[in-house]
């Protein structure tokens, strides 16, 4: 058919693509900060290290005073993870604003319609349904995690304590969820740039129609 729209060669607006590459920047930082503490700053492996450099020195330390040191450090990392937990929070009200104003035909739910709408003859259709339904799952995720995450970073508000365990424990298992589509959209990305869709990524940065 002559009319059918070209998947996956429609450009993103220019509001979706700044917030895209923010995205990437903040995700990797806040992943980061995760990753970090995991692998140097646990409280529980430190208060040895803590107090064997203490008396190295010749001071002396009690084991709950070397854990309120290793403690610190830990919770200086967890602190930048929230500032960093701010930073996407306010991402996510930009993309939900952006949903908004963007023109109509690049709107989520109307890409959908237009793809679901198409005659199962076209060879792109389920693959280009399939990424939709990753993005869907995408900012459901995201919902959860700043919700969570602001739940857990206001923890001295009255109201939100009673939900502190519960939203740490679903913080804590969405993260995999997370880790799993950037795993998942990534390699996606790249398998698509080397083969039947390349330019995705230079129009996901200049915004230029393809050719
Ligand atoms: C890619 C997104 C994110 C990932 C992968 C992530 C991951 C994590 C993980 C693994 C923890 C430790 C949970 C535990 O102790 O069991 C945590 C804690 C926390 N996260 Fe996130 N998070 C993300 C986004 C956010 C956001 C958007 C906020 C919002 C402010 C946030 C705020 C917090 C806070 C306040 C804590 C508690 C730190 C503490 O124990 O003092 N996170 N996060
Ligand atoms: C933390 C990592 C990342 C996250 C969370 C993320 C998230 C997203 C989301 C949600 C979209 C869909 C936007 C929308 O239309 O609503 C998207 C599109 C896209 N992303 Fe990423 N992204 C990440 C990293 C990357 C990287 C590293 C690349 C390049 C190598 C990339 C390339 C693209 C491209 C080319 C598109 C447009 C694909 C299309 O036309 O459907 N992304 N990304």
């Amino acid at each position: 058919m002559l009319n059918e729209p070209v998947l996956f060669q429609q450009t993103k607006p220019t509001i979706i693509r700044i917030w895209h590459w923010l995205v990437f920047l903040f995700f990797a930082a806040s992943v980061s900060t995760v990753v970090v503490q995991s692998l140097f700053f646990k409280t529980r492996d430190n208060v040895q290290m803590v107090q064997n450099k203490v008396t190295e020195k010749g001071g002396l330390i009690t084991p709950d005073q070397a854990k309120n040191v290793a403690h610190e450090y830990s919770d200086k990392l967890w602190d930048l993870h929230k500032y960093i937990g701010f930073g996407i929070s306010f991402l996510f009200i930009w993309r939900l604003v952006a949903e908004i104003i963007i023109a109509k035909e690049k709107k989520i739910k109307r890409r959908i319609n237009i793809a679901q709408n198409l005659p199962e003859s076209n060879k792109d259709k389920k693959h280009y349904l399939m990424v939709q339904y990753s993005y869907l799952i995408f900012y459901l995720l995201f919902l959860i995690m700043v919700s969570t995450g602001l739940i857990l970073a206001f923890e001295d508000v009255a109201l939100l304590k009673s939900l502190h365990r519960t939203a740490k424990n679903i913080h804590s298992l969405c993260q995999w969820g997370m880790y799993g589509f950037m795993l998942f959209h990534i390699t996606g990305v790249i398998i698509a740039e080397c083969g039947d869709f390349n330019g995705i990524v230079s129009r996901m940065i200049n915004g230029k129609e393809a050719n």
